[in-house]
């Protein structure tokens, strides 16, 4: 059984994805070919955002917005300790401070609650906050309305890491369409995946995008005239070509995982265990099933034994990280997300899951309990 089945993805998009990738290889157009401004526009409108950037991965997408944006040295960003590396790694290496902020215990991210404690007690220590970066967890967006209005209320930009969350919504909205910028990625294991690295980011302000624009490609804005230090982090046209096509299955796939999300919470509902709670208005994309459980390692391993792959995202809260030591933060500062890091655990999730395997699961999580 597959975690994330990406082989009978491929196999169901086989002769489409590879025509695709045979015309990239028989036109000659290898850097920003024709596909990549298509999916960027695709995107765009998907996202109901002017503009779109194909980049060469999530992460180098927010780098480049927080670059753009003017943020560094003496500046502080704001964000969640419950995340891929990525999120907090960009703040850092643009030159500016992480201010971690707790999580719900519900969604498994930021609140306007959390994030406003987090600003004043940054404030109180002389920083400077610049930005909130919200992380769309699981394919759950944050709580992106309220953390809008609470950014705008204080003058702070705000940023969605949508890396995970693309296709979701929150009230009405996609993921991708809040604050001044969002980018997403395109890792293959993510719900639009690519066959490689990858990532778009989305603005619809015209300023910030011929900024991200020029510093995607080294800073320059006209052929060899470089206006900023920039950065070589293009999308390769091959994966915007192989993007296309999974594109037009992704609302498919979407529902798809609502289904397989449906089951596992109808079979396992009575179990002593807890999900990531989606809120009224929001629709997740499901990039993870994620339930907290307390016998969280006995679980898994009594899985494993049953040929079923898990996963934990993530074991160690970023402010318990070494990377990030130096931040000063001490085990006990963010009880949620590390209480969250040692019960959560991902269950095999994706458009493909049959019903078949799916219910061994559920039985499997039912006879661990005794069931
Ligand atoms: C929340 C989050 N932020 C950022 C990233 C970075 O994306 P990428 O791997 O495309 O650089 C990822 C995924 O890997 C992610 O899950």
């Amino acid at each position: 059984m597959e975690f994330i089945d990406l082989k009978t993805q491929y196999q169901t998009y086989q002769e489409e994805l590879e025509a695709a990738a045979l015309r990239v290889l028989r036109s000659g157009r290898y850097i920003l070919g024709p596909e990549v401004a298509e999916l960027e526009g695709k995107l765009a409108r998907f996202v109901k955002r002017k503009y779109a950037l194909g980049v060469s991965s999530g992460t180098d997408g927010l780098l480049i917005i927080l670059t753009a944006l003017g943020i560094g040295p003496g500046d502080a960003v704001i964000t969640t300790p419950f995340t891929f590396a990525a999120t907090a790694e960009v703040i850092r290496r643009c030159g500016a401070q992480v201010v971690f902020a707790d999580i719900s215990e519900k969604t498994m991210t930021l609140t306007p609650m959390k994030v406003k404690e987090a600003l004043q007690k940054a404030k109180r220590e002389g920083l400077l906050p610049k930005a909130i970066l919200a992380v769309g967890l699981f394919g759950l967006p944050a709580y992106l309305p309220e953390l809008e209005e609470l950014a705008s209320s204080e003058g702070l930009f705000l940023i969605e890491d949508a890396c995970q969350s693309l296709g979701a919504m929150a009230q009405g909205r996609p993921s991708g369409s809040f604050g001044i910028a969002a980018a997403t990625s395109f890792f293959p294991a993510k719900p639009l995946g690519g066959y490689g690295d990858g990532g778009m980011i989305f603005t619809s302000n015209f300023e910030l995008y011929e900024r991200m624009k020029a510093l995607r490609v080294h800073g320059q804005t006209e052929r060899y005239q470089h206006r900023y230090i920039g950065f070589n982090a293009r999308l390769d046209t091959f994966q915007a070509a192989l993007l296309l096509v999974k594109f037009k299955y992704f609302p498919a796939e979407i529902e798809q995982r609502q289904i397989v999300a449906k089951r596992y919470r109808q079979g396992l509902k009575d179990l002593p265990l807890s999900f990531q709670e989606v809120p009224a208005g929001y629709l997740s994309t499901y990039a993870q099933f994620t339930v907290c459980v307390r016998e969280r390692d006995a679980l898994q391993a009594y899985l494993k034994k049953r040929g079923i792959p898990t996963a934990i995202y993530y074991p160690k809260p970023l402010h318990l990280q070494p990377a990030f030591e130096d931040l000063g933060y001490q085990k006990g500062d963010f009880p949620v997300a590390e209480s969250l890091a040692q019960n959560v655990i991902s269950l095999p999730m994706h458009p493909f899951l049959s019903a078949i395997k799916q219910d061994f699961i559920i039985k499997s999580i039912r006879k661990f309990y005794g069931d």
